[in-house]
């Protein structure tokens, strides 16, 4: 079985035709990871030697990536021994994934195209998730696609989700059109390492969110209020952003640990009042000094690439920058 070693961290073995990432989280070591098909780019390494191949397109990553011999560890299998060039290993274990049956409990719509989702789990159940994280839904049918936990911890053993219909959707179809209050569904889960870090405490935290990127930060938020003092962050800012003053559709700066909440508009008619563009514009618009901030930024990949690019382009440091995509999550 090929061997894989990572250069600033422990080495674990493959079994054959296994990804890098799914050998790596099998032996406990917690690679950032998300969509795992190739699309987001959060498991973005290098391979130094040795030989591997691609499953999969890996279609998250740019031309430069690539130039820069960059590969997907979600979709990347060894062919040899290999060895990792340099990666960020989260210093925290992750919950184990566990499928579960669920009902839907309710769907409430919010917006034209949001619904929240509340779905129960059976009683006898203890499922543990860190905030933030997300869940694999598994319709009737058989269709798996990925939604974030908006909620801190599972409350009375409901979770919540927050649903945008996607023209056209396999899944969006359902939601907003064949749901019905006690479906039974399945959720694989918990998934993903877009988490907050220990490394949060006392430095100032930024949330950049776009649409129902909202839900994974609610769900970190609500549950600073939960965490000792002296590992609380320091002020809380989150930028928000939609179209019209409509797709903003939870009162996110409701939340006891927001202390400043900046809603974001593209498409405002000329009575909008408040910030308008992007998200990413509007917090270098504020031009804190971004040596010092730590930020996770939801949502639309358009969004979490070009808020990385032009934010590690001021100069927040990239270690300081976490980020999960809502790319398609349908099999690639
Ligand atoms: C880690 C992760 C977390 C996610 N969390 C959420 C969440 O909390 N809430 C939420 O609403 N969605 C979330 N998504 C996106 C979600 O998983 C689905 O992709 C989305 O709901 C569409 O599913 P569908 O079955 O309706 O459409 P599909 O049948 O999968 O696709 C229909 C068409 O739309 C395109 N498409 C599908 N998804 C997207 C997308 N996200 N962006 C652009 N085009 C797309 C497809 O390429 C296809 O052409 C998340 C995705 C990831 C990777
Ligand atoms: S590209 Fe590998 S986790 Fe998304």
């Amino acid at each position: 079985m090929p061997l894989i070693r990572i250069a600033n961290g422990p080495q674990f073995e493959a079994q054959p035709g296994e990804t890098v990432l799914a050998a790596a989280l099998r032996s406990g070591v917690a690679l950032d990871y998300s969509c795992r098909t190739g699309r987001c780019s959060t498991c973005r390494c290098t391979i130094e030697s040795g030989e591997s191949l691609a499953l999969a397109d890996e279609s998250g990553l740019e031309p430069a990536d690539r130039a820069a011999g960059a590969v997907l560890a979600c979709v990347r299998t060894a062919t040899s021994d290999l060895v990792l060039g340099e990666v960020r290993l989260s210093d925290q274990s992750l919950p184990a994934a566990q499928t579960l049956p669920c009902r839907l409990d309710s769907l409430q719509r919010v917006a034209d195209d949001v619904l929240i989702v509340r779905l129960r789990l059976p009683p006898s159940v203890n499922f543990v998730f860190r905030p933030g994280q997300f869940i694999e839904l598994i319709a009737p049918g058989g269709q798996r696609r990925s939604y974030s936990l908006a909620c801190a911890y599972a409350q009375d053993l409901h979770l919540e989700l927050h649903v945008r219909a996607v023209a056209g959707g396999t899944l969006s179809d359902y939601w907003f059109g064949r749901a019905q209050v006690n479906d039974l569904l399945r959720l694989h889960g918990p998934l993903g390492s877009f988490v907050l870090r220990p490394d949060v405490a006392c430095k100032p935290l930024v949330f950049l969110a776009t649409g129902t990127g909202i839900a994974p930060v609610k769900a970190m938020v609500d549950s600073l209020t939960h965490w000792p003092q002296a590992q609380r962050p320091g002020p809380v800012t989150v930028y928000w952003g939609g179209r019209t003053p409509a797709d903003l559709y939870t009162d996110i700066a409701a939340c006891a640990a927001v202390s400043r909440f900046v809603p974001v508009l593209s498409r405002a008619d000329d009575s909008w009042q408040g910030a308008r563009g992007y998200v990413q514009q509007a917090l270098l618009d504020d031009a804190p000094d971004l040596s010092q901030l730590q930020v996770y930024a939801c949502g639309s990949s358009a969004m979490v690439r070009s808020a990385q690019q032009r934010l590690l382009a001021a100069g927040l440091p990239a270690k300081q920058f976490h980020a999960d995509a809502f790319v398609c999550t349908a099999a690639a």
